[in-house]
């Protein structure tokens, strides 16, 4: 299952670190090759030989001067990785990790790494619960890690509560779930928007929407993650831009329209997941107005709709909208669809709990140029990213893009 999967196993110093012995062999019954990375601690509660012995391979720890990797050992062992795990993680170098901080022979390995990360924390459940340790994870997380969270019991310290570490198999499964991952949409370009647009009316006034660009940045990473080439064009918003992607950040829908035409060309899949102001004032001020001057009328004029104008260039391209409505949802996305030749489009309802602006979740009905309707359960943004995208790996193979 993992056979031929090249893996990085980090240790650090915590009393957890003989489990990690057993990920070790676990990783190995399945096929991995996997090497072996000690922090400055770990072998403070473990022997490297453990590890050598089972791993077939020598562990790369902070002896610097007889490192059997070379003498650019923190760089050899991350070669051709397909997978770093760190398992045990204490709270030195999740915030190592987080910071970017090299001090040893696995936080400098980890800066070298360019492949998923998989984290499974153990500490004491004070420590766990620490605003800066859980900071580290979120920046950690927002990066792409993937975390597999303590389980409760009795820890070292003989204190009972969250911080212990999860079970190798969990662990395992975790990276055999990410090492699965599709990779459906290799080669793909994919234009996705996100966001709302802000259409000024003075210097320090806007009308704009709720759109957070969760819904539109979950895309991005899973298309990323699936092997497609993103470029990202966001209206302003608070979410980090995944890695490894073009992000471009946008504010109007007239900056957005312009970037989109530009990129358009190139791409083979448009998926318009951006809250595109419809309206903005006829007149942008260029200085604040002052409140007894204000007129208390503002004449608004429309924006160009995105979709509609690359519509004639479609081709053989694949486009995705979204339909946000808050009444007689099915009628209103179909009428959208086709207004503006889309191959699918995500009808959500907005208004109501856990669904639309601002939510973690989503309530979605997808339907697409057969007429498809499949109306999806409550799911995380991310859940229905993967919905969306395995939809687009459909319509591609039947559209042979
Ligand atoms: N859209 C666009 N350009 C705009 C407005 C919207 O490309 N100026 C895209 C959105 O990104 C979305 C889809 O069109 O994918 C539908 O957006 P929505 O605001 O729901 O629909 P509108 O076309 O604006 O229609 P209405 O205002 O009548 O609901």
């Amino acid at each position: 299952m993992l056979s031929g999967k090249k893996i990085l196993l980090g240790v650090s110093g915590s009393v957890a670190a003989y489990k990690a012995a057993d990920i070790l062999r676990r990783l190995m019954e399945r096929g991995a090759e996997v090497r072996v990375v000690f922090s400055r601690n770990a072998s403070q509660f473990i022997a490297p030989l453990t590890f050598s012995a089972i791993s077939g391979r020598p562990v790369l720890h902070d002896d610097f001067s007889s490192s059997d990797w070379g003498s650019l050992g923190h760089i050899a062992v991350t070669d051709g990785l397909d997978l770093a795990i760190i398992a045990p993680a204490t709270a030195d170098i999740l915030g190592k990790a987080a910071a970017g901080i090299a001090d040893d022979a696995l936080s400098t390995a980890l800066l070298a790494t360019n492949c998923p990360l998989l984290i499974a924390p153990a500490m004491n459940t004070r420590m766990y619960g620490n605003p800066i340790v859980q900071r580290n994870i979120s920046t950690l997380r927002e990066t792409g890690a993937r975390i597999v969270e303590p389980e409760t019991g009795m820890l070292a310290c003989g204190v009972e509560g969250k911080g212990k570490l999860a079970s190798a198999e969990s662990i395992v499964d975790a990276a055999v779930k990410i090492l699965a991952a599709r990779c459906d949409l290799a080669g793909i370009k994919m234009i996705v928007t996100s966001g709302p647009t802000r259409e000024y009316i003075d210097p320090v006034r806007f009308i704009s929407n709720p759109s957070t660009g969760r819904m539109g940045h979950a895309i991005a990473a899973a298309a990323r993650d699936r092997g497609a080439e993103v470029v990202l064009i966001s209206g302003p918003t608070e979410q980090r831009a995944p890695d490894d992607i073009l992000f471009l950040p946008v504010t109007t829908a007239a900056e957005m329209r312009q970037a989109v035409s530009e990129r358009f060309p190139g791409c083979q899949v448009l998926i318009m997941a951006a809250a595109v102001s419809d309206f903005r004032p006829a007149v942008a001020l260029s200085r604040k107005v002052k409140k007894d001057d204000a007129e208390l009328v503002i004449s608004l004029e429309r924006t160009d709709d995105i979709l509609k104008g690359v519509a004639s260039e479609k081709g053989t391209r694949i486009l995705v909208g979204f339909a946000a409505e808050t009444h007689d949802l099915l009628n209103e996305a179909k009428r959208k669809r086709e207004q503006k030749n889309l191959d699918l489009i995500v009808a959500n309802e907005v208004g109501s709990a856990g669904t639309g602006f601002a939510s973690e979740t989503n309530k979605a009905v997808l339907i697409d140029r057969a007429g498809m309707v499949d109306a999806l359960p409550l799911l995380t943004k991310q859940e229905l990213a993967g919905k969306i995208l395995d939809k687009v790996g459909e319509l591609k193979a039947n559209q042979g893009v």
